[in-house]
Protein backbone atom coordinates (compact mmCIF):
# COMPACT_ATOMS: atom_id res chain seq x y z
CA UNK A 1 0.00 0.00 0.00
CA UNK A 2 1.75 2.95 -1.10
CA UNK A 3 2.38 5.64 2.09
CA UNK A 4 2.16 9.32 2.28
CA UNK A 5 5.41 11.35 2.17
CA UNK A 6 7.18 11.45 5.20
CA UNK A 7 7.58 14.56 6.55
CA UNK A 8 10.64 14.80 9.52
CA UNK A 9 10.40 18.62 10.43
CA UNK A 10 13.69 19.93 12.69
CA UNK A 11 13.87 23.38 14.75
CA UNK A 12 16.34 24.32 16.84
CA UNK A 13 18.44 27.05 17.57
CA UNK A 14 22.05 28.00 15.83
CA UNK A 15 24.72 25.71 16.93
CA UNK A 16 22.47 22.91 18.40
CA UNK A 17 23.49 20.61 15.37
CA UNK A 18 20.62 20.98 13.52
CA UNK A 19 22.48 21.32 10.45
CA UNK A 20 24.72 18.09 10.13
CA UNK A 21 22.28 15.70 11.94
CA UNK A 22 19.38 16.76 9.48
CA UNK A 23 21.43 15.73 6.59
CA UNK A 24 22.64 12.51 8.14
CA UNK A 25 19.39 11.03 9.27
CA UNK A 26 18.16 12.39 5.58
CA UNK A 27 20.76 9.87 4.09
CA UNK A 28 20.43 7.50 6.31
CA UNK A 29 16.45 7.00 5.43
CA UNK A 30 16.96 8.04 1.68
CA UNK A 31 15.13 10.90 1.76
CA UNK A 32 15.40 14.33 0.69
CA UNK A 33 16.98 17.30 2.91
CA UNK A 34 16.08 21.02 3.24
CA UNK A 35 18.07 23.73 4.82
CA UNK A 36 15.60 26.49 5.06
CA UNK A 37 17.82 28.80 6.24
CA UNK A 38 20.05 28.47 3.09
CA UNK A 39 16.83 29.89 1.57
CA UNK A 40 16.48 33.00 3.87
CA UNK A 41 20.39 33.46 3.33
CA UNK A 42 20.05 33.46 -0.62
CA UNK A 43 17.16 36.35 -0.09
CA UNK A 44 19.16 38.12 1.84
CA UNK A 45 22.44 37.95 -0.16
CA UNK A 46 20.26 39.04 -3.22
CA UNK A 47 18.99 41.99 -1.05
CA UNK A 48 22.46 43.06 -0.61
CA UNK A 49 23.88 42.12 -4.23
CA UNK A 50 21.25 44.99 -4.89
CA UNK A 51 21.20 47.47 -2.31
CA UNK A 52 18.45 47.01 -0.59
CA UNK A 53 18.42 47.72 2.81
CA UNK A 54 17.52 44.99 5.02
CA UNK A 55 16.99 46.68 7.93
CA UNK A 56 14.30 48.48 5.80
CA UNK A 57 11.13 45.94 6.20
CA UNK A 58 9.05 47.64 3.31
CA UNK A 59 11.30 47.52 1.15
CA UNK A 60 12.36 44.47 1.45
CA UNK A 61 8.47 43.25 1.19
CA UNK A 62 8.63 44.91 -2.17
CA UNK A 63 11.62 43.54 -3.66
CA UNK A 64 11.53 40.26 -2.14
CA UNK A 65 9.35 38.72 -4.95
CA UNK A 66 12.33 38.86 -7.50
CA UNK A 67 14.65 36.85 -7.11
CA UNK A 68 14.27 33.41 -8.23
CA UNK A 69 15.47 30.94 -5.86
CA UNK A 70 16.04 27.12 -6.11
CA UNK A 71 16.93 24.89 -3.47
CA UNK A 72 18.50 21.24 -4.49
CA UNK A 73 17.38 18.60 -1.83
CA UNK A 74 19.85 16.21 -2.71
CA UNK A 75 21.24 15.30 0.48
CA UNK A 76 25.55 14.39 -1.32
CA UNK A 77 25.31 17.81 -2.17
CA UNK A 78 22.28 20.37 -1.35
CA UNK A 79 22.77 22.94 -3.87
CA UNK A 80 20.88 26.80 -3.74
CA UNK A 81 20.93 29.05 -6.63
CA UNK A 82 19.68 32.28 -6.76
CA UNK A 83 18.57 33.72 -10.64
CA UNK A 84 20.62 30.69 -11.73
CA UNK A 85 24.13 31.86 -9.52
CA UNK A 86 25.31 29.36 -7.26
CA UNK A 87 25.18 31.18 -3.98
CA UNK A 88 26.45 28.13 -1.48
CA UNK A 89 29.78 29.95 -0.83
CA UNK A 90 28.50 33.67 0.05
CA UNK A 91 25.78 32.92 2.11
CA UNK A 92 27.46 32.10 5.00
CA UNK A 93 29.52 34.93 4.37
CA UNK A 94 29.52 37.67 7.45
CA UNK A 95 27.25 40.19 5.78
CA UNK A 96 24.60 37.76 5.02
CA UNK A 97 24.92 36.26 8.73
CA UNK A 98 24.64 39.75 10.41
CA UNK A 99 21.66 40.81 7.72
CA UNK A 100 19.59 37.41 7.78
CA UNK A 101 17.14 37.85 10.77
CA UNK A 102 16.21 41.35 9.83
CA UNK A 103 14.96 39.62 6.16
CA UNK A 104 13.48 36.60 7.95
CA UNK A 105 11.42 39.34 10.38
CA UNK A 106 9.26 40.17 7.35
CA UNK A 107 6.34 38.58 6.64
CA UNK A 108 6.40 39.20 2.90
CA UNK A 109 9.77 37.17 2.74
CA UNK A 110 7.99 34.28 5.26
CA UNK A 111 5.54 33.58 2.96
CA UNK A 112 7.14 33.80 -0.26
CA UNK A 113 9.95 31.13 1.49
CA UNK A 114 7.26 28.93 3.15
CA UNK A 115 5.44 28.44 -0.10
CA UNK A 116 9.08 27.12 -1.87
CA UNK A 117 9.73 25.01 1.31
CA UNK A 118 6.40 23.20 0.72
CA UNK A 119 7.05 22.31 -2.97
CA UNK A 120 10.28 21.29 -2.40
CA UNK A 121 8.58 18.93 -0.03
CA UNK A 122 5.44 18.26 -2.68
CA UNK A 123 7.90 16.86 -4.84
CA UNK A 124 10.17 14.77 -2.44
CA UNK A 125 10.04 10.84 -3.65
CA UNK A 126 9.63 9.34 -0.38
CA UNK A 127 9.89 12.01 2.04
CA UNK A 128 12.17 15.47 3.16
CA UNK A 129 14.17 16.26 6.36
CA UNK A 130 14.04 19.87 6.86
CA UNK A 131 15.41 21.75 9.42
CA UNK A 132 15.05 25.59 9.88
CA UNK A 133 12.95 27.60 12.54
CA UNK A 134 9.11 27.39 11.90
CA UNK A 135 9.14 23.87 10.65
CA UNK A 136 6.95 22.02 12.73
CA UNK A 137 4.72 25.18 14.23
CA UNK A 138 4.12 26.77 10.69
CA UNK A 139 5.33 25.12 7.89
CA UNK A 140 4.57 21.35 8.42
CA UNK A 141 1.99 21.59 11.00
CA UNK A 142 1.01 17.69 10.31
CA UNK A 143 4.76 16.84 9.64
CA UNK A 144 5.68 12.87 10.43
CA UNK A 145 7.36 13.89 13.63
CA UNK A 146 8.70 16.83 14.76
CA UNK A 147 11.89 17.46 16.49
CA UNK A 148 13.16 20.37 18.59
CA UNK A 149 16.60 20.25 18.60
CA UNK A 150 18.65 22.07 21.58
CA UNK A 151 21.73 22.48 23.27
CA UNK A 152 22.88 24.55 26.51
CA UNK A 153 24.17 28.09 25.38
CA UNK A 154 27.91 26.81 26.66
CA UNK A 155 28.00 23.74 24.29
CA UNK A 156 26.32 25.59 21.37
CA UNK A 157 28.83 28.25 21.17
CA UNK A 158 31.49 25.87 22.19
CA UNK A 159 30.96 23.93 19.45
CA UNK A 160 30.83 26.90 16.79
CA UNK A 161 33.94 27.62 18.53
CA UNK A 162 35.32 24.41 17.69
CA UNK A 163 34.13 24.60 13.71
CA UNK A 164 35.50 28.39 13.59
CA UNK A 165 39.25 27.23 14.86
CA UNK A 166 39.48 23.86 12.73
CA UNK A 167 38.78 26.54 9.80
CA UNK A 168 41.68 28.43 10.87
CA UNK A 169 39.80 31.62 12.49
CA UNK A 170 41.47 34.37 14.88
CA UNK A 171 40.19 33.89 18.48
CA UNK A 172 38.88 37.65 18.21
CA UNK A 173 37.03 37.06 15.14
CA UNK A 174 35.41 33.69 17.17
CA UNK A 175 34.57 36.00 20.44
CA UNK A 176 32.66 38.29 17.94
CA UNK A 177 30.87 35.40 16.26
CA UNK A 178 29.29 34.53 20.18
CA UNK A 179 28.11 37.26 20.56
CA UNK A 180 26.47 38.04 16.98
CA UNK A 181 24.92 34.31 17.58
CA UNK A 182 23.38 35.23 21.23
CA UNK A 183 22.14 38.36 18.98
CA UNK A 184 20.63 36.26 16.19
CA UNK A 185 18.43 33.80 18.03
CA UNK A 186 17.13 36.91 20.36
CA UNK A 187 15.96 38.29 17.26
CA UNK A 188 14.43 34.87 15.86
CA UNK A 189 12.85 34.04 19.05
CA UNK A 190 11.25 37.21 19.85
CA UNK A 191 10.15 38.15 16.38
CA UNK A 192 6.46 38.45 15.86
CA UNK A 193 6.03 36.26 12.33
CA UNK A 194 6.62 32.47 13.05
CA UNK A 195 9.71 32.81 15.65
CA UNK A 196 11.82 29.99 16.96
CA UNK A 197 9.57 27.95 18.99
CA UNK A 198 9.00 24.09 20.08
CA UNK A 199 6.10 22.66 18.68
CA UNK A 200 3.50 21.48 21.70
CA UNK A 201 3.73 18.20 19.34
CA UNK A 202 7.77 17.89 19.16
CA UNK A 203 9.93 15.96 21.15
CA UNK A 204 12.65 18.25 23.08
CA UNK A 205 16.25 16.19 22.05
CA UNK A 206 18.65 18.23 24.29
CA UNK A 207 21.92 17.59 22.33
CA UNK A 208 24.60 19.01 25.22
CA UNK A 209 25.60 16.14 26.79
CA UNK A 210 25.29 13.95 23.46
CA UNK A 211 27.56 13.10 20.30
CA UNK A 212 26.72 13.55 17.37
CA UNK A 213 26.23 9.54 16.55
CA UNK A 214 23.60 9.64 19.48
CA UNK A 215 21.71 12.89 18.01
CA UNK A 216 21.51 10.80 14.62
CA UNK A 217 20.69 7.67 16.22
CA UNK A 218 17.97 9.10 18.21
CA UNK A 219 16.22 10.72 15.06
CA UNK A 220 15.91 7.90 12.93
CA UNK A 221 14.43 5.79 16.24
CA UNK A 222 11.70 8.48 16.15
CA UNK A 223 11.35 8.36 12.35
CA UNK A 224 11.17 4.79 12.70
CA UNK A 225 8.68 4.34 15.72
CA UNK A 226 6.24 6.73 13.52
CA UNK A 227 7.17 5.72 10.08
CA UNK A 228 7.85 2.24 10.56
CA UNK A 229 8.05 1.22 6.58
CA UNK A 230 11.00 3.50 5.80
O1 LIG B 1 19.99 28.12 10.31
P1 LIG B 1 20.67 29.36 9.76
O2 LIG B 1 21.62 30.02 10.72
O3 LIG B 1 21.30 29.15 8.43
O4 LIG B 1 19.47 30.38 9.54
C1 LIG B 1 19.69 31.67 9.04
C2 LIG B 1 18.66 32.64 9.58
O5 LIG B 1 17.38 32.41 8.99
C3 LIG B 1 18.46 32.60 11.08
O6 LIG B 1 18.82 33.85 11.64
C4 LIG B 1 17.00 32.34 11.30
C5 LIG B 1 16.36 32.39 9.96
N1 LIG B 1 15.49 31.26 9.69
C6 LIG B 1 14.15 31.44 9.87
O7 LIG B 1 13.73 32.50 10.31
N2 LIG B 1 13.29 30.42 9.59
C7 LIG B 1 13.74 29.25 9.13
N3 LIG B 1 12.87 28.28 8.85
C8 LIG B 1 15.12 29.04 8.96
C9 LIG B 1 15.98 30.07 9.25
Amino acid sequence: RAHAPVVVAIDGPSGSGKSTVSRAVAARLGLSFLDTGAMYRAMTWWMLANEVDVTDAEAVAIACGKPVIVSGTDTDGPTITVDGVDVSGPIRGPEVTAGVSAVAAVPAVRSRLVELQRGCAAVAERGIVTEGRDMGTVVFPAATVKVFLTASEAARAGRRAAELRAKGVDEATIAAMAADLGRRDAADSSRTTAPLAQAADAVLVDTSELTLEQVIDTVVELVAQRAGHL
